[in-house]
């Protein structure tokens, strides 16, 4: 997979990271996609609750995550090799107090997944466009677990896509105070 090239002073991991949409089709190994899952368990999170859960499958037995899918995101999608959609438990397993941090949890474990898949040289990429309700419906999701969202992973595909731009430092982080305008 192309890497991002992208001025930082981070290490290359974070910076060659991107999301493209051009996707040749090829499947993904199984042992390569359960090393992407693996990825999630080690993010950190409060209380340790690790309350993400995570519904995936490969194509083409596919059909019931990517009809999930908003019409723009099938399009590209239709080349990927695995979708996961990523939920979250609402409340604490210990004792069942509403956990305003659960979805922030829930997206240190995707980053991982992220990361684990570009260390691999394989495209992932995360999408808030698809029918959250349905997902919630067709897949039988209890109450408990909110649903966030999706990523896609699949092989790249050279072309025409270049990575995005970044802000710079200063504009999102200050000593001391908040003196951002806006
Ligand atoms: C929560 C979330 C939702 C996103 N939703 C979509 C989406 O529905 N469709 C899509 O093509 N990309 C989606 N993206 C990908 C972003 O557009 C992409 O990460 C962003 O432009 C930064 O680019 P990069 O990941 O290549 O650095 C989403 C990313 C995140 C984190």
């Amino acid at each position: 997979m192309r890497k991002a090239k992208r001025d930082g002073i981070c290490d290359n991991i974070f910076r060659e990271r991107w999301s493209p949409r051009s996707l040749s089709g090829e499947l993904i190994s199984d042992n390569d996609f359960l090393k992407i899952l693996d990825a999630a368990r080690f993010a950190p999170s409060s209380f340790n609750e690790q309350e993400w859960r995570f519904v995936w499958a490969k194509k083409p037995n596919w059909i019931n995550l990517f009809e999930l899918l908003a019409p723009p995101n099938q399009e590209w999608c239709k080349d990927a090799s695995h979708l996961v959609l990523v939920c979250a438990r609402s409340n604490y397993s210990r004792n069942n107090k509403p956990n305003r941090v659960a979805s922030f949890d829930a997206g240190l474990s995707v980053q991982n997944m992220l990361l684990q898949a570009s260390i691999l040289g394989i495209v992932g990429h995360a999408m808030g466009g698809f029918d959250v309700e349905l997902a919630r419906k067709n897949l039988k999701i209890p109450e408990q677990y909110e649903v966030l969202i999706m990523i896609a992973f699949g092989v790249y595909k050279e072309g025409d896509e270049s990575p995005s731009d970044r802000k710079k430092l200063e504009e999102i982080a200050r000593e001391r105070e908040f003196t951002f305008d806006g």
